[in-house]
């Protein structure tokens, strides 16, 4: 089953307005989008060609930190705003480092649910990962349903991903809360990774304008974007103690833990990536 099958639109699927989840993965390569995304892509790459390279540091980083929280032992992935499976899923970085890591994805795009309960049928383990449609800004609700899963293990530590995520949640609806709701269900031990876009900083070749038209197109699709600044952003993690080295740019953060081909190209101005990034530890 493929999206290029014009008999499979998920249910829900909202084909009037183009999506983050879809776009984002016409950017790396994936065939789970529509024509209406493609074009909005197209005309975003238009306005902005290094956005393609862009995403794919950002998918790079998650695949960073969740093999960075594997090697102290991590073994069980709680994943908010998952997207749809491409190369270095979640659960198979994790599954890499430590065999029978367990992994939850949670989505509120129904096309990332559906190719992620596809994948999960076809090449992972039912018994060890599982993918729920729900809106991370209902906090105790989607533990209440990650939990019964029965896969993950509320007593142990849990990493916690929300990469590229929180942009698409504005001031009103209270990311700052979202995040503190989970962080203390967490229990001790747990890590939170997670990546912003910013403006702050950005380097004047960075800065030309085009991130904002970028900003007034996302308006039109269903899932407007909010930058941060980086002490807005340092805020998550308050409760947490921040990793070495910080909140820094995307590029930046443990280029040493796996090879990224974009992630090396933007290595001379890191800023250009217009992404920050962090891991907290709760003590
Ligand atoms: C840019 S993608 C990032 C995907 C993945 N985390 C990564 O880093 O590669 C953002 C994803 O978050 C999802 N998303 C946005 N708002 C959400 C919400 N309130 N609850 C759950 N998922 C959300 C989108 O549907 C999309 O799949």
């Amino acid at each position: 089953m493929s999206s290029n099958d014009p008999a499979f639109v998920p249910e829900g699927v909202d084909l009037e307005r183009p999506n983050a989840a879809r776009i984002y993965d016409w950017f790396l390569g994936g065939d789970a989008n529509w024509a209406i995304d493609r074009e909005f892509g197209a005309k975003a790459v238009e306005i902005f060609p290094m956005i393609k390279t862009i995403a794919r540091v950002g998918r790079d980083f998650l695949g960073r930190g969740v093999r960075y929280m594997a090697n102290q032992g991590i073994t069980q992935f709680l994943d908010l705003g998952s997207g749809v499976p491409t190369v270095g899923n979640v659960h198979e970085v994790a599954d890499s480092v430590n065999p029978g890591s367990r992994c939850v994805y949670v989505d509120n795009e129904p096309v990332a649910v559906a190719h992620s309960q596809i994948l999960l049928e076809r090449d992972g383990d039912l018994n060890r990962h599982a993918v729920l449609h729900g809106d991370l800004r209902n906090p105790k609700e989607i533990w209440a349903r990650a939990m019964e899963t029965g896969i993950l293990d509320p007593r142990q530590p849990i990493g916690l991903n929300m990469v590229g995520v929180l942009y698409f949640l504005s001031d009103e609806e209270d990311p700052h809360g979202v995040v503190a709701a989970y962080r203390d269900m967490l229990p001790s031990g747990s890590y939170f990774l997670s990546s912003h876009m910013t403006t702050d900083g950005v380097s004047q070749e960075g800065e030309d304008g085009s991130r904002d038209k970028i900003r007034e197109q996302y308006k039109q699709s269903s899932t407007p974007f909010h930058v941060r600044t980086r002490a807005e952003f340092t805020r998550f993690f308050d409760g947490f103690d921040l990793v070495d080295p910080g909140v820094v740019w995307v590029p930046e953060w443990h280029p040493e833990v796996a090879e990224s081909k974009a992630t090396r190209k933007l290595a001379q101005d890191p800023s250009f990536s217009g992404g920050i990034a962090g891991l907290g530890r709760k003590p």
